[in-house]
């Protein structure tokens, strides 16, 4: 058997634990593993490399991905708008001759994922996102890592609001999704913590900041990318085109340092954590969750499960349909224990 894998969107901590874990479950069988290099993009242009139990060694701890990736390649509709899945499809079938093909990669991934499946490629999808924001999907790996990162930013910040009393802003990325916010923000300890599920009135938090300038001195806010005050629309930094979902948001956090100022009278800050908390290596958690998720795929190719990627429900790994992830998100639900949670403990949400 041939089974070719690739790692499509941005990168994610863990990303190398399950390209290792495919390898080495597959290697054990009669099986040849060929790694297809910068996502859909190396199938357009036949970049491809072997990956053989050698080639991953000593990558489990390493961030992004060996195999390099693209988050501007839909085959299906490239930068210039042709479809050229026949092109893609003819590399994997007729050159490479691949009987499987497990794809790890984000929502933009598993829809093309799946569209290759229904045209006939074998196809498992292993869920990769730092915003945790796939349907179906508990915890995807990289997650983690990612909450770290804000936490520790957090900590770091809040010592120069309690020296400085001031209000210092922490943005952290999550696409439309809250998760990174909201549990980061809860492990940070921080004052305000605002998500795009949940527009936030402007006044309010400026209220909230006033009240805490003269109890606290200081105020720590968490704010995804994502989120908006009420009335206002997202803020959007970049248009990639190509690319499976356009936008980028970011600059919320210099946005709202711009209208607190001068409403209050200490001074605040915007720190934008951006990639620093996609880069860098997994936690163990991630790790262990890409090595579970890497052997859970390996098992559907075994199994001749196609069409279908693998999730974690409660504490197990299964699987679901393709179709039932591509073209949808997870975003918190606003009866999320942790918005609960957050809103007992004074939490400005
Ligand atoms: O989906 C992962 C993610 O890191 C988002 O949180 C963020 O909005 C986006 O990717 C950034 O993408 P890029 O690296 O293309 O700017």
């Amino acid at each position: 058997m041939h089974v070719g894998l690739l790692t499509g969107g941005g990168d994610c901590p863990g990303l190398n634990a399950v390209i290792r874990a495919v390898t080495l479950a597959l290697a054990s069988d009669e099986t040849r593993v060929t790694g297809i290099q910068r996502g859909f993009w190396g199938l357009l242009h036949g970049a491809s490399r072997p990956l053989e139990p050698a080639a991953v060694r000593g990558i489990l701890a390493e961030g992004g991905t060996i195999l390099g990736t693209h988050n501007r390649c839909d085959p299906f509709r490239d930068v210039d708008g042709v479809d050229r899945s026949a092109q893609a499809l003819f590399y994997a079938v007729d050159v490479l001759k691949l009987d499987a093909l497990v794809a790890i990669g984000g929502d933009g991934t598993m829809a093309i994922a799946e569209r290759f499946h229904r045209l006939g490629l074998p196809v498992v999808g292993v869920p990769k996102t730092i915003d945790n924001d796939l349907p179906e999907n508990d915890r995807s790996f990289g997650f983690d890592s990612a909450v770290a990162v804000v936490a520790e930013a957090l900590d770091r910040l809040a010592t120069t609001a309690r020296s400085h009393g001031r209000v210092m802003i922490a943005e952290t990325m999550g696409r439309y999704a809250g998760w990174i916010a909201l549990e980061g923000g809860l492990a940070g300890g921080a004052d305000a913590i605002l998500i795009p599920e949940l527009s936030f009135d402007l006044e309010a938090l400026v209220a909230f900041c006033r009240e805490r300038e003269s109890r606290e001195g200081h105020t720590l806010i968490c704010i995804a990318e994502g989120a908006k005050a009420t009335g206002h629309g997202f803020t959007v930094k970049a248009r990639l085109e190509g690319s499976p979902d356009p936008l980028r948001l970011g600059g919320v956090g210099a946005w709202l340092q711009a209208q607190l100022e001068p409403q209050l009278q200490s001074e605040v800050r915007a720190t934008l954590l951006g990639h620093v908390q996609r880069g860098g290596t997994p936690t163990a958690f991630d790790r262990v969750l890409a090595t579970r998720f890497g052997c859970h795929a390996a098992q559907l190719v075994r199994e001749g499960r196609f069409g279908r990627m693998v999730v974690l429900r409660g504490a197990d790994c299964s699987s679901v349909p393709l179709s039932d992830v591509a073209g949808r998100s997870r975003p918190v639900p606003l009866d999320h224990e942790l918005l609960v949670a957050a809103h007992h403990i004074g939490t400005f949400l």
